[in-house]
């Protein structure tokens, strides 16, 4: 689960500052997929950072489970991230010589815990998630070799390899005609529901909307409209 309680996040902007999201709370549960929607600048990335716990907010709580992410330092906020928290970033960041499954398979070096066993592990975990996301036979392939939709599955993949609680994606769909981008949604749906994460989804695309378990809309910085998650 992720909540975020009364958040409030500001920019300094000359002599003044940009509130870039303003009293926002909202809370996403294991196995739903939350869409955050908007126009351009409404704080929608923002929002994510502060979830993603890369940024601490000026005053309100992000709770990771029952951890309230903005008590900790550095340090533990990194650990944090990576063993429960998966993001997307909007613009992919692979890894230009590094093959698709190497990709995957690298994130087991961050941190502290590698060893063979966990290397071997974390082998055949990024074999299952290529799978899962359609690219079990391109896993030798590098970036320059896929496309931008096969790349987009490879990010969302890589994100999944410490079995995050929280998904965090924001605007998967933005490099993307509608079909690849409705087939990348379709994607983001269905892994929800097999790793059960609880899943933020950042898009400003509102034909995806409906199939979400919950939608809010960001004006400026807040909220403008929450919808309860479906059942
Ligand atoms: N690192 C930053 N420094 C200063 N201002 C920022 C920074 N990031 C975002 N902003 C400002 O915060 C507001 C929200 O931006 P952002 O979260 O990127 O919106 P969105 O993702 O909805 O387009 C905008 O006014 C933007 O200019
Ligand atoms: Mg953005």
């Amino acid at each position: 689960m992720i909540r975020l309680n009364n958040v409030t996040l500001t920019f300094p902007d000359g002599d003044s500052h940009i509130t870039a999201v303003d009293h926002v709370s909202l809370t996403a549960h294991p196995g739903t997929v939350t869409g955050i929607t908007g126009p351009s600048g409404s704080g929608k990335s923002s929002l994510l950072a502060v979830a993603a716990t890369l940024i601490r907010p000026d005053s309100g709580q992000v709770f990771i489970d029952d951890v309230d992410a903005t008590t900790l330092d550095a340090r533990e906020a990194t650990d944090l991230r990576r063993d429960t928290i998966g993001i997307v970033f909007q613009q992919s960041n692979l890894l230009p010589s590094l093959t698709a499954h190497e990709q995957l398979s690298v994130m087991n070096e961050l941190g502290s815990k590698h060893s063979k066993r966990t290397r071997s592990l974390a082998a055949t975990r990024a074999d299952e998630l290529l799978d899962a996301v359609g690219l079990g036979d391109q896993r030798g392939k590098r970036p320059h070799q896929l496309s931008g939709g096969q790349r987009q599955r490879i990010n969302i993949a890589r994100a999944l390899m410490n079995e995050p609680r929280v998904l965090l994606v924001d605007e998967p769909t933005s490099a993307l005609d509608q079909e690849r981008g409705a087939s990348i949604i379709e994607l983001i749906l269905n892994l929800t529901d097999q790793m059960n994460t609880a899943t933020l989804l950042v898009t400003h695309d509102l034909v995806h909307l409906p199939r979400m378990h919950g939608v809010v809309q960001l004006v400026d910085g807040k909220l403008s409209q929450a919808t309860p998650a479906a059942a």
